[in-house]
């Protein structure tokens, strides 16, 4: 688990321009937990527990990993964008983008590439500064958060037009079902939530949802505030993960009350 930086905040932006590295020797915040025996073999297993040297392994197998590698991406996590943008259209010239879960920042790194106007993303961890984004390490879920990202998007007007609101929001899996579950449908539902409050008119939102998709309840709400919701299983998404993306397009706007 992620140490809990509750109410932290640290803006990073500005510096770093070194491509990718291990940014973290963590694993992937329960990003996916399928786990297949791979032919190539992890060296050094002793003392290591099992799930760690499984990890591993998949790690050192992965094609994905590998590609991001030799693209100097953060993370194998940059393609599930690629292919949803390649899908849907989300990413455009001079767009206002929020990034929930940005670390290690690999969703910045692609969405950067198409000359947003801005990005502003917010993880519980530290993220490497990328210049063009700005990124504060704080939980999403603390009561504070929402606000402070809307002062960050406030261009002086008040009004909220951000384009495009991306959550790969996962949280670390306890190992307890339940828990899980609820963990991350309250961090799609914060997601969703603040998607209605910050889009301009015509916005998408893209969420990483698990087990089957989205909540009834939160479908509901989606549908009545997008003009489209489609579920998402992107290649780069592991075979077997209960991993899959929810795209919103075309919000009609928050005078569209229930
Ligand atoms: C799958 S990773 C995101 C990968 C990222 N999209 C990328 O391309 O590099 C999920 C991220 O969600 C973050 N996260 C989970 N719970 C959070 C919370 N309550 N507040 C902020 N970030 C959170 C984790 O720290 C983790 O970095």
């Amino acid at each position: 688990m992620a140490k809990n930086k509750d109410n932290k905040r640290k803006m990073s932006g500005g510096k770093s321009t070194e491509p990718a590295r291990s940014w973290r020797k963590q694993n992937t915040k329960g990003e996916e937990d399928n786990t297949r025996l791979m032919d190539e073999r992890v060296k050094t297993a002793r003392g290591r527990k099992i799930s760690s040297t499984l990890w591993l392994r998949r790690q050192l197998n992965d094609p994905y990993v590998k590609k991001a590698k030799a693209k100097g991406y953060r993370s194998r996590a940059a393609f599930k964008l690629i292919e949803l943008d390649e899908k849907f259209k989300l990413l455009k010239p001079g767009a206002i983008i929020v990034d929930l879960g940005s670390a290690p920042g690999s969703w910045t790194q692609i969405a950067l590439t198409t000359k947003p106007g801005r990005i502003i993303g917010i993880d519980i961890l530290p993220v490497e500064p990328f210049p063009g984004a700005e990124i504060i390490e704080m939980d999403f879920m603390s009561n504070d958060a929402p606000q402070v990202l809307m002062n960050m998007l406030d261009d002086g007007t008040g009004l909220m037009r951000a384009d495009l609101v991306m959550s790969d929001l996962a949280a670390n899996t306890t190992g307890h079902r339940q828990t899980d579950h609820l963990r991350t449908v309250a961090l799609v539902e914060a997601a969703a939530d603040f998607a209605v409050q910050v889009l301009r008119p015509g916005g998408a939102f893209i969420s990483k949802v698990f087990q089957g998709g989205a909540q009834l309840n939160l479908l509901n709400m989606l549908n009545h505030n997008f003009q489209t919701v489609r579920h998402a299983k992107p290649k780069a998404s592991r075979d077997g993960s209960p991993e899959m993306y929810l795209v919103a397009k075309g919000f009609h706007g928050r005078s569209n009350k229930p």
